[in-house]
């Protein structure tokens, strides 16, 4: 099968990332060569009905009572110090007041982002108005989240292990992605901190004196538009922008592929932190996770959390 893909967005990178127009499952999965490589999928989620319905008065409408917990930092990076902790620092508010603080409020000494919202659980309200799409194996599918912000957001360079499919449904985001083989270059944490999926550079201001071999990193870019979905293969280095003034995408991750788990970091783990390698295959959003415990279960006859 032969498939035309487009680029249609001036790419400042080394290598493009490609546009195709709705692919069916078979043609995503020709396209990223068994979920490998990237791919930016147009139009696909104009379908949806968040596309049509997520105004900020809609979601006001909607959820505008709910307390929700807001990540916060003051540079408008959105991360934690991995030496000491793990988690991001954040605060409670009112959904109304987070989007209030969006429109009007958008200069201070303190910026917001709500990343990373299950939204099943989270926002029930909304799920309706979103859709899995088929390139997912729902069996595989871990979650589907929430996130929303506005123009400056960063999230630093990281990798997930899953596939990821980032879907834009208000504002624009840029992204920058360096393949697993790049890891050399990109000073991940240590295997043994809490963070190893976190990388010590800041891309945008690179100390070349203390990581000299970034200047060798390759990047793809993009610029993910409203109504477009990025496929991110599982493992791959990523640096996310929020643009404009409102800014809206959920994005699914499932389950990566068993020989995802032999790109250089995720070896690196195994070999030399097992017990680490093994949590991550056994989160309790991971599938894998649920197919050991019904096995467990059906051979024991005893039930495990
Ligand atoms: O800010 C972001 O949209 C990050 C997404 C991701 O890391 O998957
Ligand atoms: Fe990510």
């Amino acid at each position: 099968m032969n498939i035309h893909v487009e680029n249609q967005v001036a790419q400042t990178s080394v290598k493009k990332i490609e546009r195709i127009h709705k692919p069916t499952p078979e043609e995503f999965k020709q396209v990223t060569r068994s979920y490998t490589q990237p791919i930016i999928i147009t139009e696909k989620i104009a379908e949806w009905k968040a596309f049509d319905l997520w105004s900020i008065d809609y979601l006001n409408s909607v959820v505008g009572n709910k307390e929700i917990n807001v990540n916060v930092s003051k540079n408008k990076i959105f991360t934690f110090d991995p030496e000491t902790e793990d988690t991001f620092p954040s605060t409670k508010m009112q959904f109304t007041d987070f989007t209030n603080w969006i429109l009007n409020g958008r200069k201070s000494d303190q910026y917001y982002y709500l990343q990373q919202h299950p939204i099943e659980s989270s926002f029930p309200e909304l799920f309706p108005d979103i859709e899995t799409p088929d390139y997912i194996n729902k069996n595989l599918l871990m979650v589907s989240n929430l996130w929303m912000g506005t123009g400056g957001n960063t999230t630093p360079l990281h990798w997930d292990a899953a596939k990821n499919l980032l879907s834009q449904v208000r504002g624009r985001k840029r992204i920058l992605l360096f393949e697993p083989k790049q890891t050399a270059f990109l000073y991940p944490f240590s295997v043994h901190s809490k963070t190893p999926h976190m990388s010590h550079v800041n891309i945008d201001k690179p100390d070349l004196d203390k990581f000299p071999k970034f200047q060798n990193a390759k990047s793809m870019e993009c610029v993910l538009e409203p109504g477009e979905m990025l496929f991110i293969p599982a493992f791959w280095w990523h640096q996310v922008y929020s643009l404009d003034q409102i800014n809206i995408a959920v994005n699914f991750w499932w389950q990566a592929n068993l020989k995802d788990y032999l790109t250089p970091q995720a070896k690196q783990i195994l070999i030399q932190r097992p017990k680490f390698f093994w949590a991550i295959i056994l989160q309790r959003t991971n599938p894998y996770w649920k197919l050991i415990k019904d096995f467990v279960v059906r051979i024991s006859n005893k039930k495990i959390v």
